[in-house]
């Protein structure tokens, strides 16, 4: 995407020094503040060597709300706003600051951008849809998880069977549940999928999907995680009580 829009965009993987800090943590608001510092710490890293004195980020009207202060409680720390450590060498520029998701679809769609509609994506990465420690074993069936969902769903979609969802993906609960894998007992994490329509990201409602939907996607779940996946869950929150992402 970045390289049709003709930007000038470079990619460090610093999958280490996130894996490493985030061992053992398990506190939602913990793992979101580790990220937010770890990406700024980063940033600056790179900044220093190549002269650079801006960050842009696309934070938008709920980060900030959502992340609290003075007035607001704190529903959870946005990576990019609640996250930022105390002190920060690099100026930070937000032009979307006002903005809900509706409005700054409006505006991608007014510049020619396909981004427009894109489904949204945390930015503290996969590691808010892993209840518990984000280690590298569980970011992988986590991947693989939400991999399956997006591509059913889509089918789902372009069949006419459903409504697309505005966002949709899967959770991982690291907590075993007895199954049975042929003749085999299998003793294994859960799996929910959540999907979700919503307009600006503030309130939610969970999304229809078909029961034949969910099968198949139960079903292809547990096939490629094997003994790592024995129960698929769907989950039936709307936002208030719950939140879109589960941490
Ligand atoms: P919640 O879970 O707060 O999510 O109901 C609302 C929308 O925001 C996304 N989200 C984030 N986006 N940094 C972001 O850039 C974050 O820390 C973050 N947390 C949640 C979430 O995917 C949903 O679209």
């Amino acid at each position: 995407m970045m390289k049709e829009m003709g930007l000038n965009f470079r990619f460090i993987d610093a999958s280490k020094e996130f894996y490493d800090a985030l061992k053992g943590v398990e506190d939602p608001e913990k793992k979101r503040k580790i990220i937010g510092e770890k990406f700024i710490c980063i940033f600056e890293k790179v900044a220093k060597k190549e002269k650079i004195e801006y960050l842009v980020q696309g934070t938008i009207a709920p980060d900030w709300i959502e992340s609290g202060d003075e007035l607001r409680d704190t529903i959870k720390s946005h990576h990019n706003v609640g996250g930022l450590p105390e002190t920060m060498h690099l100026k930070l520029v937000e032009p979307l600051r006002d903005l809900y998701k509706d409005e700054v679809r409006k505006v991608a769609r007014a510049l020619g951008l396909e981004v427009s509609e894109k489904q949204p994506f945390p930015g503290p990465g996969l590691a808010v849809r892993i209840i518990g420690e984000a280690s590298p074993e569980r970011t992988e069936i986590v991947r693989e998880a939400c991999n399956i969902v997006e591509k059913e769903i889509e089918n789902a979609v372009e069949k006419k069977l459903m409504e697309k969802p505005w966002q949709y993906f899967a959770v991982l609960i690291p907590i075993k549940t007895v199954g049975v894998h042929g003749d085999k007992r299998a003793y294994g994490y859960t799996i929910a999928i959540r999907a979700v329509q919503s307009v600006d990201a503030m309130t939610c409602k969970y999304s229809d999907i078909p029961h034949t939907v969910l099968d198949t996607i139960s079903t292809k779940i547990t096939n490629a995680l094997g003994d790592k996946i024995n129960r698929i869950v769907y989950d039936v929150t709307n936002k208030p009580p719950g939140t879109v992402e589960w941490e």
